[in-house]
């Protein structure tokens, strides 16, 4: 990871920064003069994305869910940046079994990167969030609040990440950070490739605006605590019936 110029206004972690509602969040920051450093696996996506933001951003490709990524993750920031102003988790899968025949390997999967992988970055940044008065974005799902056949690890892992959400919101405030739980519904990204016809992609709501909304609420006044956000369409694009992830 080069070392990048100074960034105006502040620094942001980004997982999941190579696409979909990470690589928007890291866009929407981008525009508000925030740099980004983008985490990923796929190295070419995240160069590649990180050289359309303006100010560029920094690609680190880190697979989470290996044991002491996210440290790794957090010193290398700190080595190339000095400073993490912004921590973003959108890095996640959305994998559908029934739980009636859930296995082992699946439930650890979707649970260590959506989940664990978020507490263990969240734990390595919280001194350095302390340092700079900083904010963490938790991109969690409305299947934390809505349950849906189909994806119990995955509404596991979204509700996990709403009540530590909830708990790091309340142990932030000492410190000086401020935690945003944002809960999407559906939102057209490659996360629905194969899984949803284009006509309902068409109908789900656009990235680029849940990573507005992420943005502006990182941007509002810092006297306004922000509880979990639930966002839908405004019609259901499956018209009720398929599961939102
Ligand atoms: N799309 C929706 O309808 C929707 C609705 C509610 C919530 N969400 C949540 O939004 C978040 C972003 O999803 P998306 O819709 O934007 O889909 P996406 O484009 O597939 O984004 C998922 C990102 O996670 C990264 N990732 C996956 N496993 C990783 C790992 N082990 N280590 C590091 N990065 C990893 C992927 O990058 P690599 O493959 O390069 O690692 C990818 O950039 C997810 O947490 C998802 O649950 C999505």
């Amino acid at each position: 990871m080069s070392r990048p110029d100074e960034a105006p206004d502040g620094v942001a972690v980004v997982t999941g920064g190579g696409s979909g509602i990470g690589l928007a969040c890291a866009a929407a920051l981008a525009r508000r003069g925030v740099r980004s450093v983008l985490v990923g696996r796929r190295l070419h996506r995240l160069e590649a994305a990180a050289a359309g933001l303006d100010p560029q951003g920094v690609a680190l490709a880190a697979d989470l869910t290996e044991p002491g990524a996210p440290d790794r993750v957090t010193e290398r920031v700190l080595e190339a940046c000095g400073r993490i102003d912004v921590l973003v988790h959108a890095a996640g899968v959305f994998e559908k079994q029934p739980a009636e025949t859930v296995d082992d390997d699946h439930w650890r999967r979707v649970l260590d990167v959506n989940l664990t992988a978020a507490m263990a970055l969240t734990r390595a940044c919280w001194a350095p969030l302390a340092s700079s008065g900083g904010q963490v974005v938790l991109i969690s799902s409305i299947a934390a609040l809505q349950p849906f056949e189909g994806n119990a690890a995955y509404a596991a892992s979204k509700a996990g990440m709403n009540a530590y959400g909830e708990v790091l919101r309340l142990e932030g405030r000492d410190r000086g950070i401020r935690v945003i739980t944002l809960c999407p519904a559906q939102t057209d990204t490659e996360l629905w490739a194969g899984k949803a016809p284009e006509a309902v992609r068409a109908r789900m709501m656009p990235a680029a605006a849940v990573g507005e909304l992420a943005a502006s609420l990182v941007g509002l006044d810092r006297r306004v605590d922000i509880a979990p956000v639930a966002i839908r369409p405004v019609r259901d694009p499956w018209q009720g019936s398929e599961p939102a992830p």
